[in-house]
């Protein structure tokens, strides 16, 4: 609060819940739906998400529905994603699983190493974060291919888009990063029948959302040898449930949602930004659209 106010010079600005007098709430600031019924901010003019995503808000029933969603575009937050998806890449590309298991039984043994080139990499979702993934693993030399409902265009990245190319991005993929928004339509994308579509001995990392995967299915289809493994970051329950087999799988590596933290240095100046454009009259950096939910 105390950044923000000092970005906002001359606007009143509150942490929740000491809103103070509700109509005289013009924009909102939020993670989660720990704000309840938003229709009480009857001036209510914008509503800043405090990350990337918006299922948060848009999934609300107690939002206006008029009022714009704006979600959070930072360039740290993007760094830390590639920071991420790099470390879990190149962790996988250079087989640590199979050194980490012949260390805790004192091998020493050489393994096989791929080229760059000869690695193939799939992220669904080329939107800001994968986009930002996809041109480092580019110019790191691996094959690259993206999948999003438009066709991806970034230099040296294999395209595909739509439904009805999922399984041609998905035949060729080893190396699979989520980072898809969490919609209607991406709810339980990776489920049983896609991840058999990948190739096997492929590895999941999901910087999604928990929801975009079936759980039970994940489990299913490493216990039969058909994925390696699995990098999550993201739960359908957060925090993941103490007893949740994920913790102890031997091929699953669990982070508590931290792949792209908002950095307080980075997120106030973009929100800051967007409200002297709003007052302004300009447009908005990030304007969600709430029919297709991204
Ligand atoms: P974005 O810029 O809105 O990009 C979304 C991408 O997903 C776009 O390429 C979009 O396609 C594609 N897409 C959406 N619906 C699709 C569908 N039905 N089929 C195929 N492609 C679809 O979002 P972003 O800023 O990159 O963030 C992506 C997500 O990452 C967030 O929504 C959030 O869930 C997650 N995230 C996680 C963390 C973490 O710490 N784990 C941090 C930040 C964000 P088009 O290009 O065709 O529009
Ligand atoms: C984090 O998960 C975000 O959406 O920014």
């Amino acid at each position: 609060v105390t950044a923000l106010a000092a970005a906002l010079p001359g606007i009143d600005v509150r942490a929740w819940p000491d809103t103070g007098e509700p109509a005289a709430v013009e924009y909102a600031s939020l993670w989660g739906d720990a704000a309840g019924d938003m229709r009480r901010f009857a001036n209510l003019k914008v509503l800043f998400s405090l990350g990337a995503g918006v299922e948060h808000i848009l999934g609300n029933p107690l939002r206006p529905p008029d009022v714009p969603v704006v979600r959070l575009i930072d360039p740290a937050h993007r760094t830390g994603m590639i920071e991420y998806v790099l470390m879990r890449v190149l962790h996988y590309h250079r087989r640590m699983p199979e050194y980490a298991a012949q260390q805790a039984q004192g091998i020493w043994r050489e393994r096989s190493q791929c080229a760059p080139g000869d690695r193939r990499v799939g992220i669904m979702g080329m939107g800001e974060l994968g986009t930002g993934c996809a041109e480092i693993l580019v110019r790191l030399g691996f094959d690259v291919a993206g999948w999003s409902r438009s066709p991806p265009t970034i230099v040296g990245v294999t395209g595909f888009a739509g439904r009805d190319a999922l399984a041609a991005f998905l035949a060729r993929t080893e190396i699979l990063v989520n980072l898809l928004p969490l919609t209607p339509e991406t709810v339980g994308i990776l489920d049983a029948g896609t991840l058999a579509m990948l190739q096997k001995n492929a590895c999941l990392i999901n910087v999604g959302r928990g929801r975009h995967l079936v759980e039970g299915d994940l489990l299913a289809a490493l216990d039969s040898g058909h994925l390696a493994g699995a990098t999550l970051d993201v739960f359908c329950t957060e925090p993941l449930q103490k007893d949740h087999p994920f913790w102890t799988h031997p091929k699953v590596t669990v982070t508590p949602h931290i792949a792209a933290m908002t950095l307080l240095q980075s997120a106030v100046p973009a929100i800051a930004e967007n409200v002297r454009r709003h007052r302004a009259g300009e447009p908005m950096v990030g304007v969600v659209d709430p029919a297709r939910g991204y």
